[in-house]
């Protein structure tokens, strides 16, 4: 198989960029995202989205925002038929270009405690825990922190993946 295609995503793949929210999501306790509200986050400023194409299919994609020097990852996820083959760090490495080519210097997110894949991916790519916000997620128990998370960015002229 041959390497997935990473593409920017604007407003006309919204509805591909909430078909994959809802398999990337789907039995986690986040909501599906409409199209409609990747609609709006995409036309909102800062916002950008990157998605990656495989021979089989959309396979995953991720969200930020930029707001002066630093930048959000507001979610990422990658569909279950294409997990682990290094999509989410494909995607994760072109938004961290995107955003220090943007102008951020460190990128941030927030990640629920309980989310091993995730924070597995997050710790293989650069970011460490700087802050823990207590009982932020509900869960089927008991409630689970929320962890934020944070990247130094390569500025612009550094190395960046290949596009
Ligand atoms: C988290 C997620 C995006 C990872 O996507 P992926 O394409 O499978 O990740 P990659 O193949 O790029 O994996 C990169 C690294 O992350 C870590 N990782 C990924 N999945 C993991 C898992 N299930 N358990 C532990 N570590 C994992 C590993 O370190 C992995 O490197 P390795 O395969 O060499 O061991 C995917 O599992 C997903 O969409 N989950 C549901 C949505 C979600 O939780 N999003 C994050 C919200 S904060």
């Amino acid at each position: 198989m041959s390497p997935p295609l990473f593409v920017e995503a604007g407003v006309a793949m919204a509805a591909c960029l909430a078909g994959l929210h809802r398999d990337a999501f789907s039995g986690r306790r986040e909501r599906a995202w409409s199209a409609a509200e990747f609609v709006g986050l995409l036309s909102s400023p800062g916002c950008f989205a990157i998605a990656a194409r495989a021979d089989d299919g959309d396979a995953g994609f991720a969200l930020a925002r930029v707001v002066l020097d630093e930048a959000e990852l507001l979610t990422i996820g990658v569909a279950s038929a294409h997990r682990r083959r290094g999509v989410a760090s494909g995607l994760l490495a072109r938004a961290m270009a995107a955003c220090a080519t943007r102008g951020a210097a460190m990128l941030f997110l927030e990640v629920a405690a309980d989310n091993d894949a995730a924070l597995g991916l997050y710790r293989a790519s650069g970011f460490h825990v700087v802050g823990r916000r207590v009982g932020y997620f509900p869960g089927q128990s008991s409630p689970i922190d929320g962890l934020t998370m944070r990247a130094d960015l390569v500025s612009a002229g550094g190395a960046a993946p290949d596009a």
